[in-house]
């Protein structure tokens, strides 16, 4: 029975993650939320793997408000580089298997076609630029590591563009969604049964991964699909975002190859 530890488990992915765990009988999950255990405390880290044998850490843990992180970068470099880091140091120690979660925001979105795993990252907002350096840290310090970059995120968990865009549509609000950005929106259950798969093939050393679900679209075209999938299309009225503006930039294209 492998052993595997997921941080971060109230979150999206680990809620997807949470969801399936029953389903794989070989797999002895520990499910930490981030009181039971803050990657950046490394003393809370070393007595929690110093408890356990573990086989695998799956790291959900992040600090994921991108329009937050250009405020206060302090913060999610602490969480997402200086946390990953220390994640990295002990599953180094105590020969942990460390897969961890990372985002197309490490490009710039200049390139037309879609990003490889060789494109040479250049991320432009400080969320990206933290996680950027979490991986850098992870490549670093370990061999046995899986990096495994996703993109637009969503589930029946949380606060997603989907649950969000479903809600208004319910409420009957009117929708304006920009289409200046386009990107592989990503079902979280679909990535968290991908990487449990892999893991059980142990295909997790020394890589970095691209996981989407594979159409790429813009956050309109999501909103026209998310609408059509609950029968909501025509019936609340959804416009294209002319006077689109945000506080952070972001990558006009993220889709990853
Ligand atoms: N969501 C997306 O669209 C998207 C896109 C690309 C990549 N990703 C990546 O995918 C991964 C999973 O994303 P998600 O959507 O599941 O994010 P999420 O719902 O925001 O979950 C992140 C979790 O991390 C926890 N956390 C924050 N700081 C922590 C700390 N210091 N120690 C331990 N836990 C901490 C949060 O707990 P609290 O709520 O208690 O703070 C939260 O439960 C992340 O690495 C993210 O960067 C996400």
């Amino acid at each position: 029975m492998k052993k595997v530890l997921i941080t971060g488990a109230n979150g999206q992915l680990g809620q997807c993650l949470r969801k399936i765990a029953a389903q794989f009988k070989n797999l002895e999950f520990t499910f930490k939320n981030s009181k039971d255990l803050d990657i950046t405390d490394a003393l809370s880290i070393k007595k929690t793997f110093d408890l356990v044998d573990f086989d695998y850490c799956i790291n959900c843990a992040a600090y994921t408000d991108v329009e937050q992180a250009e405020k206060t970068p302090d913060i999610a470099f602490r969480v997402n580089a200086e946390g990953v880091k220390n994640l990295a140091f002990v599953c180094k120690k105590h020969k942990v298997g460390l897969i961890h979660i990372s985002t197309d925001y490490v490009f710039d979105g200049e390139k037309k076609e879609p990003y490889s795993i060789d494109d040479i990252p250049n991320p432009i907002n400080e969320y990206g630029k933290s996680k950027l350096l979490g991986e850098k840290y992870i490549q670093e310090i370990m061999d046995d590591y899986c990096i495994i970059r996703t993109s637009w995120l969503y589930s029946e968990f949380g606060k997603n563009f989907y649950t969000s865009i479903l809600n208004k549509a319910k409420a009957g609000e009117n929708l304006s969604v920009t289409d200046e950005q386009i990107g592989c929106p990503t079902n979280a259950n679909n990535l968290a049964n991908y990487i449990l798969e892999n893991m059980l093939m142990n295909n997790v050393k020394n890589r970095v991964k691209h996981f989407t679900d594979g159409i790429a679209t813009t956050w309109y075209g999501f909103a026209q699909s998310i609408l059509l999938e609950n029968s909501m299309h025509g019936k609340v009225p959804l416009v294209r975002d002319k006077n689109y503006r945000t506080f952070v930039r972001r990558p006009k294209n993220s889709v990853l190859k």
